[in-house]
């Protein structure tokens, strides 16, 4: 018999592990395939389909045999269409060779961190953080630098925040609004001071925009381009279709950023993967340019499940939690819960599985111990009898 050969994995995938939120989801269905009735909050994604009109355009594609390889920076239509979108939203000019159509919003932020970043260079991160992005930013070589949001100040990013982060190696800085996991947005004073910082220090803003659409109380989406065209060289905007237009599956985000930036991401696809699928381009140009009511509608949903559900949050003995502006999650102060037997949100929120059946998404896992994210992308009911739930096992601890 020949011995098991063992060939060792690269250094750069050795440090990285499962996505917690898809290992959180993951272990819920393995205890509802045991017939466990489980209640799952972690969910990243709207529990709606995605809009017909949108649905019809992906068959309408695949009926008209629009099913070959495109450009790998996208159909021209929806590149056109894409930076229309931003040229009206923003004010400025955005040319189609200024954005590019990538495999979601993750392939896009992936395509920047590797044309950007050089082994040693700093990329600021501000916690509480979206799970992907240290990754990512390791795996292009760089160094995520962590800086802490302050919860008192509802997770506001301000310049001061990043000011003594910067150094010489500094190359970007990530701005997640609003921010999953926790609802934040940034304003248009905090955005100012931002961006002339980032113009000041020769350094990019990277503005994921994945949630843009989802925003609560009529508080606004802005970026870097508050400040005028001159921001226009240090601005990456990376938005997705997945979360306003209910279109995960279908893979689809996009990038604006300088030409030169765009053009070395789209080399970099059509090495990797090339275009995104070609079915869901046309969807997105359906989704982008068609009727918008659908998010509307989603919109108000989501608003009214987070009005219900922060109350009854705040109702729990020992959790607190600030008010999300938007997204669909909400990242309570569980730390006055935790105890010996206890110690990390990691451990509270396998308890949690454990004790009443309740899949969270613990605090660690955004950089934030001592919180959990519970999203409300699930129906009324379910996030009722899943708080019920909640607060009756809390009250064991107190
Ligand atoms: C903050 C943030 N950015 C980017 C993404 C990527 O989404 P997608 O690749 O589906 O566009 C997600 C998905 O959860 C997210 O929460």
């Amino acid at each position: 018999m020949s011995e098991t050969i063992s060939i060792p994995l690269s250094k750069r995938v050795g440090g990285i592990g499962p996505s917690a939120t898809l290992a959180a989801s993951e272990r819920a269905n393995q205890l509802r395939a045991q017939g466990v009735d489980v209640l799952d909050l972690g969910p990243g994604q709207p529990d709606f389909d995605t809009p017909e009109h949108i649905r019809d355009a992906g068959v309408r594609a695949i009926r008209e045999g629009r099913t070959r390889y495109t450009p790998a920076a996208g159909i021209p239509d929806l590149r056109e269409a894409i930076a229309d979108m931003y040229s009206h939203r923003e004010g400025v000019v955005y040319r189609p060779n200024e954005v590019m159509v990538t495999a979601g919003g993750k392939q896009g932020l992936f395509n920047i961190f590797a044309a950007v970043l050089n082994p040693g260079d700093e990329v600021i991160v501000p916690t509480p953080y979206w799970v992907s992005f240290p990754e990512q930013i390791k795996l292009a070589g760089g160094i995520p630098v962590y800086v802490d949001t302050e919860e008192s100040d509802a997770f506001s990013l301000r310049a001061e925040t990043i000011l003594d982060a910067v150094t010489d190696r500094t190359r970007m800085v990530v701005l997640n609004t609003p921010s999953n996991p926790s609802g934040a947005v940034i304003g248009r004073e905090q955005m100012q001071d931002l961006a002339r910082l980032a113009i000041e220090r020769g350094i990019y803003l990277l503005v994921d925009e994945c949630y843009a659409a989802l925003i609560y109380d009529g508080a606004e989406h802005v970026t870097p381009l508050v400040v005028g065209p001159e921001a226009q060289n240090i601005t990456i905007l990376c938005g997705s279709c997945s979360k306003a237009y209910a279109m995960t599956g279908w893979r689809i985000g996009y990038v604006a950023a300088p030409a030169p930036l765009i053009k070395a991401c789209s080399s970099l696809q059509g090495h990797s993967t090339s275009n995104a699928t070609s079915i869901s381009q046309y969807a997105a140009l359906e989704a982008i340019t068609g009727d918008q009511t659908p998010v509307r509608q989603m919109l108000t949903t989501f608003a009214e499940r987070r009005d219900a559900v922060i109350p009854r949050i705040r109702e729990i003995p020992g959790m607190t939690t600030v008010e999300p502006r938007g997204a669909f999650y909400a990242f309570p102060n569980i730390s006055e819960l935790l105890n010996d037997e206890l110690p990390t949100s990691a451990d509270f929120a396998t308890w949690l599985i454990d004790e009443c059946h309740v899949v969270t998404v613990p605090g660690t896992a955004f950089g934030r111990d001592g919180h959990l994210r519970l999203s409300y992308a699930t129906s009324m009911s379910v996030l009722e009898e899943a708080l019920d739930r909640i607060a009756a096992a809390c009250e064991k601890l107190a």
